[in-house]
């Protein structure tokens, strides 16, 4: 195992630190200390970038400002705060989390890995940044920007989405954080990866750490960490009808509350074989959705999207109910809704797409 002899570490927390009161970002969560912000931002920040995260931050603490406030919320109310921010089921976790937080912890977030690590959402990355931001506790929090600043510290020269790697690297982040700070320290990180130690070009000028890097010392700065190789994704379609009634509204089902998009409102329909059985797929997605037979006319307007782990194409058809009236078979309900009223609801981003796609 590599290792940095002590005089090294210590030179490397008191630049960083140093750093860091000079040059860190002015972010909303860093004027607080009350824990549950924290754990807020935290959980926000898994899968958004800095700059988007910051107006939902506001919002969401406006909305619900104590944990208590969120455990007495409903899940609707969550869920539209969140809208457009994607990775939903962090919003349900959170909402299921600080119902735990009221009742087993008397309101309190907990202050140890363990109980933290029981709340839904809370992984070993988020665990420790809350114990060491909120609660001043030295242990480390290696997002994806931290990773790559130890990556080139200690010249680990294998690629970062491999598991062996990784455990590596906590462990070479875990012996690097200071019992003084622990917070700060675990932030300048994260600072120093996001501003200077970048992904494409690090700017190694700017580096408080130059003296001490190894990738610095071999010349290894812009080969290390080595490019992951990414599969390909897969590229799904899917197809929504649009189907009004007589006055005007249009049929809208809510997802399950489990799975993709839990929760979240949108058209009937579903994922289908191609594009050649679209129509055919379509009238039994809705069949299986709403136990009602409709008739599946044009095509209206298709949109594209990237998830995580699949490309999406998402095509609109007309659609008229021939037979039968809506039962929530494999959603958990349905309205008709009046266009103007689509706001009221909560709806995944490609859904909004297709609905101005097709509405406008
Ligand atoms: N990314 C995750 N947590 C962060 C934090 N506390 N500050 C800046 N970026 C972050």
């Amino acid at each position: 195992m590599i290792n940095l002899p002590p005089e090294n570490r210590t030179v490397v927390v008191r630049n960083l630190l140093a750093w860091y009161k000079k040059h860190k970002r002015a972010l909303p969560w860093r004027q607080t200390a009350d824990p549950y912000r924290i754990w807020i931002a935290e959980i926000m920040l898994q899968q958004t970038q800095v700059d988007t995260v910051i107006p939902y931050y506001h919002c969401f603490l406006n909305t619900f400002p104590t944990v208590e406030a969120l455990a007495g919320a409903a899940l609707e109310d969550v869920l539209k705060v969140w809208e457009n921010m994607g990775y939903y089921s962090r919003a349900q976790n959170l909402h299921r989390a600080a119902g735990m937080v009221v009742d087993r912890f008397g309101g309190k977030i907990p202050d140890s890995h363990e109980n933290l690590m029981r709340l839904p959402g809370i992984g070993v990355y988020t665990a420790g940044a809350v114990l060491s931001i909120a609660y001043g506790k030295a242990v480390p929090a290696v997002d994806g920007n931290v990773r790559r600043v130890i990556s080139r510290l200690f010249a680990v020269r294998n690629p970062l989405n491999d598991p062996q790697t990784q455990k590596q690297i906590n462990h070479l982040a875990a012996a690097l954080v200071p019992a003084q700070n622990p917070g700060a320290f675990n932030q300048a990180l994260m600072d120093l990866g996001a501003t200077v130690c970048k992904a494409g070009k690090p700017v190694c000028a700017l580096c408080p750490l130059t003296g001490q890097c190894r990738a610095h010392s071999l010349g290894l700065q812009n080969t290390i960490p080595p490019a992951a190789k990414r599969p390909a994704l897969p590229h799904r379609q899917a197809a929504v009808a649009v189907v009004f009634d007589q006055g005007g509204r249009l049929l809208v089902v809510q997802r399950p509350s489990k799975g993709l998009l839990a929760s979240l409102w949108k058209l009937p329909g579903g994922f289908i074989q191609d594009v050649g059985t679209g129509k055919n797929d379509l009238r039994m997605q809705v069949r299986e959705e709403l136990g009602i037979r409709i008739r599946v006319g044009q095509p209206l307007a298709s949109v594209d999207h990237a998830y995580t782990h699949f490309r999406l194409t998402l095509h609109a058809f007309e659609g008229r109910i021939l037979e039968g009236s809506p039962c929530p078979l494999g959603c958990q309900a349905w309205r008709w809704i009046r266009p103007e009223d689509l706001k009221t609801l909560t709806f995944s981003k490609v859904d909004r797409m297709i609905l101005e796609a097709v509405l406008s």
